[in-house]
């Protein structure tokens, strides 16, 4: 019998029959600004769940790390238990969102190079942006752990940036996490969903994220939609 371990605002956790594996359920609700907006969306569970098992397998295929294991139902899959490192890594390669309110600069600048940003994992305190530093005086991770996740959140960019350009999609920015398994090593985590990035049609602009949902632009789960069939032909 599985057991909820965990309720996040778009998945649950559950324990599985499995030791050291869980459960990962992917359900309809949309939150944005720290869960202050909310709403559900059908189909968006269904739809988040087959893009991120169709981008977990791409990044295995390149020997990223992940705690994928497989595909069980239309809005669950297997994972290796880990521990989360509460330490939020975004990666931008397109000036957009709260690095153009903070900043003060125009969205759709192509940044020289991505730019890693971390932000503390904790809803209380709407998930800061964080120096490197702030992460070990709360000792949420050390340096050899901090300088790995961003090797390996660079080369994920990389390989990201690639595969969606192919499907004609521009990924402006994107939000991973990582965890430790029961070897102690660390891993992705998490998701990879049109939730936690931004995609842009390359010809026409379009957004094919969740900023449809932030900025009322509707369509949201049409968009996902072609997220996942234009993923389906890679
Ligand atoms: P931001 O511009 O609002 O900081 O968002 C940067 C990227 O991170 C964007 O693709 C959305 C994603 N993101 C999450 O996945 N979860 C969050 O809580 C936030 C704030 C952003
Ligand atoms: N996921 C966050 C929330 O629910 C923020 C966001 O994605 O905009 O509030």
């Amino acid at each position: 019998m599985s057991q909820l371990i965990y309720e996040g605002k778009a998945k649950k956790v559950f324990t599985s029959d499995t030791p050291d594996q869980y459960i990962l359920y992917f359900k309809d609700d949309a939150t944005a600004f720290n869960a202050q907006k909310k709403d559900v969306i059908e189909g968006k569970g269904v739809l988040n769940q087959k893009i991120a098992t169709q981008i977990f397998q791409y990044l295995i295929k390149h020997q990223i790390p992940t705690h994928f294991v497989a595909s069980i139902s239309d809005r669950e899959m297997k994972v290796d238990a880990v521990q989360i490192i509460p330490v939020e890594v975004i990666i931008r390669n397109i000036t957009a969102g709260s690095l153009c309110k903070r900043l003060g600069i125009k969205e759709g600048i192509t940044l020289k190079e991505p730019l890693v940003e971390f932000c503390y994992k904790n809803d209380a305190l709407g998930d800061p942006l964080m120096i490197e530093e702030h992460i070990y005086i709360l000792e949420l991770a050390t340096k050899e752990d901090i300088a790995l996740i961003k090797k390996q959140s660079l080369r994920i960019n990389e390989l990201l940036q690639k595969m969606f350009l192919e499907l004609g999609i521009v990924l402006a920015d994107f939000k991973l996490e990582f965890g430790k398994n029961k070897k102690g090593e660390i891993v992705l985590a998490d998701e990879i969903t049109p939730d936690g990035c931004r995609l842009w049609d390359k010809e026409t602009g379009k957004i094919l994220d969740k900023d449809r949902f932030r900025k009322d632009l509707g369509g949201l789960a049409e968009a996902y939609t072609e997220v996942l069939e234009r993923l389906s032909k890679f």
